[in-house]
């Protein structure tokens, strides 16, 4: 079952272009249209007031990313919460507000007590991604969208969260289309991205053998610390995540402007830093960061889009990615963090599938 694979996440890892195209296919085909997400979703999209994300893990990552997007194309107000903080919390919701609760599983113990909790809270619609059909949070939800990552086994999240991730760029667009936030060809050059993301994603997943290079000095390290700007801020904290999970290194993500308001102090030889860097306005602003770390004896280790070259001489080591990633950064950037973290528990020997303390879902508090 495993093929040419040692574990099933190197095997969902290269599932990822094919659970990409088959939760994008549908997508495809409608273009931005809100009946994607259910018969109702015009009305409820063009009505909502306020988006409020909700999610764990990964999922919460996701959910982050997802906020620039919906800002960004469609001027809404969006705040993203962690299920478990939000289910003790206070607070009225807003009338009109639009829930999205983002679950691989749909079986997350906090989210669902978090989405139940929200309509308590006032008139609010719930929005479901998930990768299940038929599971608790879609059964519970007004809308929903399935991701067709097919089971995911290991227990660190790649498929399920890089088609979460697709879903929620082609919610952002319908939010767009549905409320005429942007004109027709600012949509259209937002949907051309989708049918070159599985080719992109292959481009990159041949680049394997860099991140094997990389692992092999991760490994000696106790300390990591990822960094990025915008959409590659949440893929910072979840290539963290996903060190800290399955190689059980120490990883901080931060975003990269955050740095001297404490994690510089922080910064030597020991501290591998891995950054993520898109050619976009940031790309200046990001250096400026390069420069203060290199200063300091920092160790980066560059993933960078093309363009970014006048970064180089202040790493240790870079991956250029074949391929420019536009607002899909965050899907493509995810690919090499996985394998980077991957590979680095491949060489730590740690049980990759199924690492210590943890289970592939959250059912009890
Ligand atoms: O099934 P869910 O998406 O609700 O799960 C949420 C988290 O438990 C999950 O993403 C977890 O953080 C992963 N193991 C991360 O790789």
């Amino acid at each position: 079952e495993l093929g040419p694979y040692r574990h099933y996440m190197q095997k969902e890892i290269f599932e990822q272009p094919v659970a990409l195209a088959n939760t994008l296919n549908q997508a495809l085909a409608a273009g931005f249209a809100p009946t994607l997400f259910g018969e109702d979703a015009a009305a409820i999209f063009t009505t909502a007031t306020a988006i409020r994300i909700i999610a764990c893990g990964s999922s919460y990552h996701a959910g982050l990313v997802a906020r620039y997007w919906i800002e960004a194309y469609t001027g809404m107000p969006v705040s993203v919460d962690i299920a478990s903080e939000y289910r003790y919390s206070q607070g009225l919701e807003q009338r009109g507000t639009l829930i999205i609760a983002i679950s691989q599983s749909g079986e997350t113990a906090d989210l669902l007590a978090a989405i139940r909790n929200a309509k308590e809270r006032g008139e609010v619609k719930i929005l479901a991604l998930c990768n299940v059909a038929h599971s608790t949070l879609t059964r519970e939800a007004d809308l929903s969208l399935l991701t067709q990552a097919g089971l995911e086994i290991g227990v660190a999240s790649t498929k399920a969260f890089t088609t979460q991730l697709a879903a929620l760029y082609v919610l952002a667009g319908s939010l767009a289309n549905a409320r005429q936030t942007l004109s027709e060809a600012q949509l259209l050059e937002l949907a051309n991205w989708l049918p070159r993301l599985p080719a992109m994603i292959s481009a990159v997943l041949s680049q394997e053998s860099e991140m094997e290079n990389w692992a092999q000095a991760l490994t000696h390290f106790e300390h990591a610390l990822y960094l990025g700007r915008n959409t590659l801020f949440p893929i910072a904290l979840e290539g963290a995540l996903k060190l800290k999970e399955i190689a059980y290194i120490h990883a901080e993500g931060y975003a990269a402007g955050e740095l001297k308001h404490g994690p510089l102090a922080l910064v030597d030889e020991d501290m591998p830093i891995i950054v993520c860097a898109a050619n976009d306005s940031l790309f200046e602003k990001l250096m400026s960061n390069l420069r203060e770390v290199e200063a300091r004896g920092g160790q980066i280790y560059l993933i960078a889009e093309p363009g970014c070259e006048a970064a180089l001489p202040y790493v240790k080591s870079a991956l250029i990615l074949p391929i420019s990633t536009g607002p899909l950064a965050p899907i493509v950037f995810s690919i090499p963090l996985q394998l980077l973290a991957y590979h680095t528990a491949h060489r730590k020997g740690t049980d990759v599938d199924k690492p210590r303390n943890l289970a592939k879902s959250v059912t009890v508090e």
